[in-house]
């Protein structure tokens, strides 16, 4: 009876230290799991397929404004465009290189001006009026099919980095 007893309180304290660990595996896991406002934050997917030529939208990325723009037919094609099947696309962050205004985009002259102190992009991002300094910087991407996922470094957004051509 009891060995019955111990038996019984064995198996109490076994089954109670398995919850138990279980539980604090649960708890571990959860608080190295990123949380899902950051991912959020930190990956933009942008849906390019229902892009229409010539008109801007602004997408958000980590705090900061994504133009993209997809390019019509009579525009140049530039190196630092982002080619999805026929269709080619500029993609920068937003922020005006000289002190990081936000330029606004002039559709019928096709190119970005800064309000701030009059710096000039054409549709590529390149900068070609000062005080502008430099061009509108690409942000990390990665192409999926028609779709661009902000943050990931993908392999053209590589071959733009080693080629000096993404900031
Ligand atoms: S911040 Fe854009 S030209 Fe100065």
């Amino acid at each position: 009876m009891e060995k019955e007893r111990r038996d019984f309180m064995g198996i109490g304290l076994g089954v109670f230290t398995a919850v138990g660990g279980v539980g604090a595996l649960y708890a571990m896991k959860r608080s190295w799991d990123p949380l899902p406002s950051v991912k959020a934050a930190g990956f933009t997917e942008i849906d390019l397929a229902g892009a229409k030529d010539n008109v801007l939208t602004v997408e958000k990325w980590r705090g900061k404004p994504i133009f993209v723009l997809k390019k019509s037919a009579d525009m140049k094609a530039d190196d630092r465009d982002i080619v999805i099947g026929k269709d080619r696309f500029h993609v920068t962050i937003g922020l005006c290189t000289h002190l990081g205004c936000i330029p606004a985009y002039k559709k019928d002259d096709k190119k970005f001006m800064c309000a701030c102190h009059g710096g000039e992009f054409d549709v590529s991002g390149n900068d070609i009026k000062a005080p502008a300094p430099s061009p509108l910087v690409i942000p990390p991407f990665k192409i999926n099919g028609t779709k661009l996922v902000l943050g990931e470094e993908g392999p053209e957004y590589q071959k733009m980095k080693d080629a000096g051509l993404t900031a």
